[in-house]
């Protein structure tokens, strides 16, 4: 059972993964730990994994060859909207992380459609009402609590433009379990105090930092869109999450 980290906590968590080692907090290969993603073959995982998306979109969504206006939610250092600024005319992404947004800004330099923002709030009242036609999120909602996951969907669906859609990936259970005793392990360092917490998980892991995987059931996440006013178009497996856990790609439309 994950701990459900407040708002403020996630936060923490990102700021400080985002000041330390941006590129492998977001495709943490343990090859690349300490500076040792080389930036184009980091961007191209970008490429790879927005390709797939927009395949997806096309063969099951009647999506367009090219959007209007892409919103990235989550965007890390701009690895999937810069991805995405070639198959639209632009595209915002924003992030939790200052340090993520910095290093974002920095490839984006020569993408006159791109602009990354650093977006501390719950919600997404900087955004009107049918403000996109593409509102995606990846590897992000997973590692934030349902419940306010289930909020940031309310206002996917109400920033994007009628005719428009929302897609994102989200783990919906492990394949296997924590043994018993590791599970009782992770519970107790969790809530170790003075920094205890920390020490072991830098020991054990080489990251001090505490972020979570969510797990959501199909079922609560598309009765969720729903009651949001999104249709669901398709629903596809996915791995981003590693193999040891059932993912999926929603794609949902806003009639
Ligand atoms: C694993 S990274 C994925 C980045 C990007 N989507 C990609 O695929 O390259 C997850 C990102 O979500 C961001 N994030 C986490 N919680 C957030 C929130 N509540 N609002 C905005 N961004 C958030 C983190 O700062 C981090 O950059």
């Amino acid at each position: 059972m994950p701990l459900h980290l407040s708002w403020e906590q996630l936060r923490a968590a990102w700021t400080e993964l985002g000041a330390k080692d941006p590129l492998w907090a977001v495709a943490t290969r343990n090859d690349k730990r300490e500076g040792k993603w080389e930036p184009e073959e980091f961007l191209q995982t970008g490429e790879r994994d927005v390709a797939r998306y927009h395949d997806l979109l096309k063969r099951n969504a009647g999506s367009p060859a090219e959007f209007d206006h892409i919103l990235d939610f989550g965007c890390g250092v701009g690895r999937m909207s810069l991805a995405w600024s070639r198959r639209a005319r632009r595209v915002t992404g924003v992030d939790i992380s200052p340090g993520m947004i910095a290093k974002g800004q920095e490839f984006a330099r020569n993408a006159p459609n791109v602009e990354l923002h650093l977006h501390e709030a719950r919600d997404l009242r900087c955004f009107e009402d049918g403000r996109f036609d593409l509102v995606f999120s990846h590897i992000c909602l997973q590692h934030i609590p349902w419940a306010l996951t289930a909020g940031y969907l309310r206002e996917f669906a109400r920033i994007c433009l009628s005719g428009g859609w929302v897609v994102f990936q989200l783990p919906s259970r492990p394949l296997s379990q924590l043994s018993w005793l590791a599970a009782i392990r992770k519970k107790i360092v969790d809530r170790l105090p003075f920094g205890l917490d920390r020490a072991y998980r830098n020991w054990k892991y080489g990251c001090p930092v505490l972020f979570e995987m969510y797990f959501v059931p199909s079922e609560n996440v598309i009765e969720s869109a729903k009651q949001a006013g999104l249709s669901e178009l398709h629903r596809e497996p996915d791995q981003s999450a590693g193999a040891s856990i059932e993912s999926f790609i929603y794609i949902f439309r806003k009639p």
